[in-house]
């Protein structure tokens, strides 16, 4: 069987035209294709096509679709007034609600209808394929068609092949998607698919650093934006996305994967679900919002009020990077100990306590600093417990002084950045080594599906392979948490100096 997604007479049948629906049906009419709507509710579909319109008009009047562009897709638009009139389509793409049951029924009515030769897509953001395909007669026509909201704007679609889809599907899906102008990516049938599961990485390892008392969400969110380029930190976008819909999603994908460590979740964000404390949406969750919904944000920076100190000590005195800070500050960098000056360590992976000990300094002089990612906007530092506040302060205000903002955390191995953005790494590297989907794919989906700066295999590039696997393992000796272990991707492309991007 075979299905040619180029034919002028495609028509793509779409079954629940709520927010989802209404999207998919206009990326397939403004593709050129007949967009076919059925809805439950009565009117449901019709509702959606003078929405489609409304917003395309809205289109014209800014300039940005012409008038017979918007007369062509209008005719490409059409309502099914029963589940009956979608017997000739091609495709059918389900966007009802996310309820197994409910999807299950649906199917089976919908294989009923239409021929041997449609597909038939879900556009379901957790539930399992297969397990929606369970009790129909030709399984091997069924995918996953996983869009993301707003439609229109975002260009990426997940093609999910689950135990039974055929090839044929699969090649005729990534050339629907191509047709609706969308990225496709082709992706395994697993919890959460790729977006989703990639995603945790950030807010599970922001949720252990604010567990452990090392940083506070604004000052994990700001390092994240700052030093590392993303645009929300995690907390910000739990908040954004409501903590209703990413507490679940977590629980499930760790269920998912039968309590793996890399994904588990934490009873604080819990507290904030039961406490009904859901985000932007009602007005308070990680952070405060006011009226208007501007955020509180009590802030990330630490403002040392004393004396820059006139010399440091620069243990790491090979880092240029450590070096040219100090000098540029006007201090002087003495490359042995006299017993007075702040002690400056630039660790990879170890919190301040461990490189004391490791290497015989004052514990009370010494700051770690981290110099990951854009030292000009933000520079983290921390030091051991019972360490003198005055010495770091001055350290810290060397530091300051070229204008770059500092965040004073707690001793944490990996301070915010390299915890985070390894993390972030690792689970990228171990998708694309079980196969979720390629490593290119991997990037592609986590770049233009969360807005990324760079995909997970390009960020355990940024910073480092060879770094990114040191900082796991350190994060794994020091915590003793399987949590941390390192992807066998990561670690094997550490060990020969290559790329993560590189395919097995
Ligand atoms: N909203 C998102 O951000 C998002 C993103 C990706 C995927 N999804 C998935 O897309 C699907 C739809 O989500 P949504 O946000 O558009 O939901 P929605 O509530 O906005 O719309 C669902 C529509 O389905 C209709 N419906 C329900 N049962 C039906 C049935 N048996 N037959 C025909 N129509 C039926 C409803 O009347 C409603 O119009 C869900 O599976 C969801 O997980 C949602």
């Amino acid at each position: 069987m075979s299905l040619d997604i180029s034919r002028p007479d495609l028509v793509v049948g779409v079954v629940g035209t709520g927010a989802m629906g209404r999207g998919i049906a206009q990326v397939t009419a403004q593709g050129g294709m007949r967009a076919l709507m059925y809805d439950a509710a009565e009117g449901g579909a019709a509702r959606a096509k003078a929405a489609i319109l409304e917003t395309l008009k809205g289109l014209v009047a800014k300039g940005r679709l012409s008038d017979a562009d918007l007369a062509k897709t209008g005719t490409n638009l059409a309502v099914a007034d029963s589940l009956h009139a979608l017997a000739g389509c091609h495709v059918v793409v389900e966007a009802v609600f996310e309820d197994l049951t409910v999807k299950r029924k649906l199917f089976g009515e919908i294989e009923a209808v239409v021929s041997r030769e449609t597909i038939i897509a879900s556009n379901t953001s957790s539930i399992r394929i297969a397990s929606i395909a369970h009790s129909l007669k030709h399984r091997d026509r069924v995918c996953g068609m996983h869009y993301f909201n707003p439609v229109p704007l975002m260009k990426l679609v997940e093609v999910i092949r689950a135990a039974d889809t055929a090839p044929w599907v699969i090649e005729a899906m990534v050339a629907l998607g191509k047709r609706q102008t969308r990225v496709p990516v082709v992706v395994g049938d697993t919890p959460g698919f790729l977006v989703n599961l990639g995603g945790t990485a950030i807010g599970t390892e922001g949720l252990r650093i604010y567990q452990e008392g090392r940083a506070s969400p604004s000052q994990i969110d700001a390092v994240m934006r700052d030093s590392c380029g993303f645009r929300m930190g995690p907390f910000e976008l739990m908040d954004l996305t409501g903590i209703d819909v990413n507490f679940p999603a977590r629980k499930i994908i760790y269920e998912g994967f039968f309590h793996d460590r890399r994904m588990t979740p934490s009873p604080y964000h819990e507290s904030l679900y039961a406490a009904g404390k859901l985000g932007r949406k009602t007005g308070s969750g990680w952070y405060d919002y006011d009226a208007k919904g501007g955020k509180r944000d009590p802030g990330a920076d630490h403002l040392p009020s004393v004396v820059p100190a006139a010399s440091v000590v620069v243990m790491d005195s090979h880092n240029e990077k450590l070096v040219q800070l100090v000098l540029g500050a006007g201090a002087k960098a003495l490359a042995v100990d006299d017993g007075r000056s702040p002690i400056l360590v630039a660790p990879t992976g170890k919190d301040c306590t461990t490189t004391v000990v490791e290497r015989n300094l004052d514990a009370r002089r010494t700051v770690a600093v981290d110099l990951t990612g854009d030292t000009a906007k933000r520079l983290t530092i921390m030091t051991a417990p019972a360490a003198d506040d005055l010495v770091r302060d001055a350290a810290a205000a060397i530091l300051a002084r070229s204008g770059t903002k500092v965040t004073l955390i707690k001793d944490s191995p990996g301070f915010i950045a390299q915890r985070m953005c390894a993390m972030i790494a690792n689970l990228g590297c171990e998708m694309a080594m079980i196969g979720i989907a390629s490593a290119s794919d991997v990037d592609t989906a986590m770049t233009l599906g969360l807005n990324y700066p760079r995909g997970p295999l390009a960020l355990a590039d940024w910073l480092g392979v060879k770094t990114c696997h040191e900082i796991l393992v350190q994060l794994q000796a020091i915590t003793g948490d399987d949590r941390y272990r390192p992807s066998q991707w990561l670690r094997r492309r550490a060990q020969l100096g290559l790329s993560a991007t590189t395919p097995d």
